[in-house]
């Protein structure tokens, strides 16, 4: 069978100019736009992000799927049934459908298992992946440092699945990036009141959206809840910079 193409298009963190010139074309051109929403009543950010660029077209479809959030496999299982059969029969018709990320499809993304699955389902079918701005970098453009530098070594965790072991991986590394949040904002200023990292950690919500908020002390933001576009970046930046380091370390880059 001749499939339509699938593509997993990254739409970047939030602002509709940071769509990348490729995401926009692959968007217009597909005859679907597949755009994830955490609920059958809530607005999609994907559609949110895309719309002032690609807008609503009387020849194109806007198909709207919907992933609860949520970590019980059976809840998702049914989520993503439904899914596979809408996504399905438009590929089964020979209709390319782009399915719109927030950030970056590789990171995180609910494309991820689609892209799994996809040979599987539909065995032969070209999938391409189009890469987005993710919020990983975003959220460091708005904080005006950056990640990491020279020697640096970066951690990301998702930390809505267990912040046990933060403590380690704080003084494990020089950059940890803390991403889904959810309730665990109260345990992970503990940590970093633990560790002595508290004036190190920056808070950003909404990064490059019109709602973006900034908290540099995270006692203030100890409560916060549920932001779904919530991260945390501690960078202790005691290795910055490859003139910053001992002179074997310099030796060895200098060998690369
Ligand atoms: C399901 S992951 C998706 C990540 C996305 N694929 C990316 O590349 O940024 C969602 C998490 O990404 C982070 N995130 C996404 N967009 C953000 C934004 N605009 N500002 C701050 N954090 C954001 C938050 O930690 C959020 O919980």
């Amino acid at each position: 069978m001749k499939y339509g193409a699938l593509y997993g298009v990254g739409v970047g963190p939030g602002a509709p100019d940071l769509l990348t010139l490729r995401a926009v074309e692959t968007l217009k051109r597909a005859d679907v736009i597949a755009l994830p929403r955490g609920s059958d009543y809530g607005a999609s950010m994907a559609w949110r992000i895309i719309e002032p660029v690609v807008g609503k077209r009387s020849d194109q479809e806007r198909l709207f799927l919907t992933f609860p959030m949520s970590k019980e496999p059976a809840r998702l299982r049914r989520a993503w049934d439904v899914a596979f059969a809408r996504i399905g029969e438009r590929l089964e018709n020979g209709r390319s459908v782009a399915f719109a990320t927030e950030g970056d499809p590789s990171l995180y993304s609910t494309f991820g298992y689609l892209h799994r699955e996809a040979q599987r389902r539909w065995p032969g079918v070209q999938v391409e992946v189009i890469p987005g701005v993710s919020s990983v970098t975003a959220v460091p453009a708005v904080l005006g440092a950056p990640l990491a530098d020279g020697m640096e070594r970066i951690a990301i965790i998702p930390a809505n699945y267990g912040v046990e072991d933060l403590v380690a991986i704080l003084n494990a590394f020089d950059t940890t990036i803390l991403m889904k949040i959810g309730s665990e904002m109260p345990k992970v200023v503990e940590a970093l009141e633990r560790t002595g990292l508290l004036h190190k950690a920056a808070y950003v919500a909404k990064a490059t959206m019109p709602e973006q908020k900034v908290a540099t002390d995270l006692r203030a933001v100890r409560t916060e809840r549920g932001d779904c576009f919530a991260m945390v970046v501690v960078a202790r930046r005691e290795r910055s910079g490859v003139l910053a380091g001992d002179v074997s370390a310099q030796a060895a880059l200098s060998e690369v």
